[in-house]
């Protein structure tokens, strides 16, 4: 076998998330932007213990893997992507990604991070299609899905409301054989 590039890139790493990273994590789920960006629920601050029981959850689960996003120089993490919602009968998941401040943001960090998700979900788990769904208004997470060739497939309309207007979300998928497509291509 050649040396395995998986969960590891030229800017950034995937790692387990560990107790040590809950309150750096916490900290980003104080900020409103960022919750309002991320998650449909009220954009409620979240405390270390509902988070920690939360990322236990998905360690005992057996649909989903969560990592933490690491810069190649940094023991903390400045973000997590997560594959949740696996149905192994048919070989497909949800995807989803948080970089948690915004001086990261707009740096290829999660570009790259997704990158990793994906080699893993398609080389690693061997699934078919990645799915994800993200809101009108989050212009950069748009940017990234559809830079990494994901297909918008559907749209709900005017699902969300947000500061007394209404928004869609829009439901995007990438298959297996799309993906294959774009690293020939690179
Ligand atoms: C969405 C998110 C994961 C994107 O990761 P990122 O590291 O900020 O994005 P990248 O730097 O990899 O940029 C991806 C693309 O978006 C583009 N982009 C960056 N900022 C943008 C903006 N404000 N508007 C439109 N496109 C933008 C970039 O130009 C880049 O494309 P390019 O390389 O062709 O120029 C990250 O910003 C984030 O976690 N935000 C908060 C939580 C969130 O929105 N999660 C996603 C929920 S669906």
């Amino acid at each position: 076998m050649t040396p395995s590039t998986l969960l590891r890139g030229s800017r950034v790493r995937l790692t387990a998330l560990t107790q040590d990273d809950l309150p750096t994590v916490a900290e980003w789920h104080q900020n409103a932007e960022f919750l309002q960006l991320f998650d449909a629920l009220p954009a409620y601050p979240k405390t270390e213990t509902s988070l920690a029981q939360r990322f236990d959850d998905t360690d005992k689960a057996t649909d989903a893997f969560l990592f933490a996003i690491h810069p190649l120089d940094s023991d903390t993490p400045i973000g997590y992507v997560e594959l949740d919602g696996i149905l192994w009968t048919h070989r497909v998941s949800g995807v989803s990604i948080a970089i948690g401040e915004a001086k990261h943001w707009g740096k290829g960090y999660g570009y790259e991070a997704m990158q990793l998700m994906l080699q893993f979900a398609f080389e690693e788990l061997n699934l078919h299609r990645v799915q994800l769904t993200v809101f009108s208004y989050n212009q950069r997470a748009i940017a990234l899905y559809e830079k990494l060739g994901f297909q918008r497939e559907g749209v709900y309309r005017e699902h969300l409301q947000r500061d007394r207007k209404r928004y869609d979300m829009y439901l995007y998928g990438l298959l297996r054989s799309e993906w294959e497509k774009g690293l020939k291509s690179q």
